[in-house]
């Protein structure tokens, strides 16, 4: 079995979806430690009732997001993962996080990537007018949600959503993606190859679907 390490700020509603197919044999991985900055983080009482170990990292007690970066990535390390997981984690990180971690870092973003990088993705779609929107998982490299695409989910904007309805919708299905794109790294079917993303060997797409 792989062995994950998952990064939260919040909810932890995706790390959930994870921690549901493992314990349903659907993901041939386990979760060896959950990170939060944030003490108050819901997803540490999730991940505690699921019996993994916890760790929280105040950023605040960091002189600069350098010294912040170095002790996370000694925490993660200490774990010797092959999948690091970031699953609402509200942190921008420094490229040499990012580069220790190239081929083996996700993120979920709640937006039909390259559209809508950064925060309030659901009223900047609907502001845009957008028929659709919907979450991508990603590779995450040195460019902020700019990562190559693993796989994305779309739903059709209805005429009465507002912001939080389309969070809602969109949010059900980051609970189905994400779980999927974790198991086919688990199974060795997904790798990133010089930039390039292949499943069981074949190129995806690099900018949406
Ligand atoms: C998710 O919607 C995720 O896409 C988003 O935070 C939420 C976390 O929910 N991530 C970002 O916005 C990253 N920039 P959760 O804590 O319930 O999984």
């Amino acid at each position: 079995d792989k062995r994950i390490v998952v990064l939260i700020s919040g909810s932890g509603s995706n790390l959930q979806a994870i921690i549901d197919q493992i314990d349903s044999g659907r993901i041939s991985g386990r979760i060896a430690a959950v990170i939060s900055n944030k003490e108050e983080a819901y997803g540490l009482t999730r991940a505690a009732n699921a019996g993994i170990a916890t760790t929280v990292l105040n950023h605040r007690d960091y002189a600069d997001r350098e010294a912040f970066d170095g002790a996370l990535q000694a925490t993660i390390d200490a774990h010797s993962p092959d999948l690091v997981v970031l699953a609402g984690f509200m942190r921008i990180l420094t490229p040499e996080f990012v580069r220790h971690y190239a081929g083996r870092l996700f993120n979920i973003h709640p937006s039909l990537l390259p559209k809508y990088k950064g925060l309030h993705t659901h009223q900047r779609a609907l502001e845009a007018g957008d028929a659709e929107h919907g979450c991508t998982v990603h590779f995450v490299t040195e460019e902020l949600d700019g990562g190559p695409l693993v796989v994305q989910a779309a739903t059709p904007v209805q005429s009465g959503d507002d912001a939080d309805s389309l969070q809602q919708r969109v949010h059900r299905l980051e609970h189905r993606i994400y779980p999927l794109a974790v198991e086919w790294f688990c199974s060795d079917r997904l790798r990133l190859d010089n930039g390039q993303v292949l499943l069981d060997g074949a190129p995806l797409p690099s900018s949406g679907y």
